[in-house]
């Protein structure tokens, strides 16, 4: 808990008064989000929001953040976690199922930062990489994944069957083993018709990581950067 609270405290100090903020979902993101509305109290800070999901929109709207879109404002930061970030800082992410709009919102913002725990931290790549489905597509895309992977339906919890994305999908888990060359995994399963978004967000996307130990935290940002 504490490393995800001392990459949170760095975190922090990136944020200034009227910046729009590309809120990204999961506990480590909710533990920065806290500490966030902390610093919106005391300091009567106007900062804006665009979540990723239900989960970013609740604890945001609880912490003092004005929601906003992207027909209405840029991101001038995106903060997100990750659930594995290689030595190269390319990243999976999906383990809370919100990958498609968080990897948007990479996209749309100024400036990228994954905030993370030690554990987090891998030489490669390795876990099943999370895959959002159209629901229609699901048969055509589970056939094409299982010439290159090992897929697996994602289960709701609380609710018989599949998880229901927040954008109304499935979600796909596909084990590669370790993944030699991310930014190819990716290429290839954004080919597949069907498949909406994967959960790699390669290293280009990333202007830095922020790894957060029991004492301390600190940035790692990529070495093109
Ligand atoms: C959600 C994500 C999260 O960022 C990822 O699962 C990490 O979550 P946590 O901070 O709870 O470990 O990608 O889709």
């Amino acid at each position: 808990m504490n490393g995800k609270y001392n990459a949170s405290k760095l975190a922090l100090s990136l944020i200034k008064d009227e910046m729009t903020i590309g809120i990204g979902s999961g506990s480590t993101v909710e533990v920065f989000l806290n500490l966030l509305g902390e610093k919106i109290r005391n300091e009567r800070l106007r900062i804006y929001g665009i979540p990723s999901s239900y989960q970013a929109m609740l604890v945001g709207l609880r912490n003092g953040i004005i929601l906003t879109d992207l027909a209405e404002r840029q991101p001038d930061i995106c903060i997100d976690g990750a659930d594995q970030v290689d030595s190269q800082l390319n990243c999976i992410k999906g383990g809370g199922a919100a990958l498609t709009r968080e990897k948007i919102l990479a996209h749309a913002s100024e400036k990228v930062f994954i905030l993370v725990d030690e554990s987090k931290l891998v030489e490669k790549l390795s876990m099943p990489v999370p895959i959002e489905v159209l629901p229609f597509a699901y048969g055509y895309v589970f056939k094409k994944l299982s010439s290159i992977c090992k897929p697996k339906l994602r289960e709701g919890k609380g609710k018989v069957g599949p998880l229901i994305t927040d954008n109304g999908n499935f979600i796909i888990d596909c084990d590669f083993g370790v993944l030699s060359d991310p930014e190819a995994i990716e290429a290839e399963l954004n080919s597949i018709a069907g498949i909406v978004e994967n959960g790699v967000f390669t290293s280009e996307l990333i202007d830095a990581v922020i790894v957060g130990s029991d004492s301390s935290a600190k940035f790692r940002k990529p070495e093109f950067r």
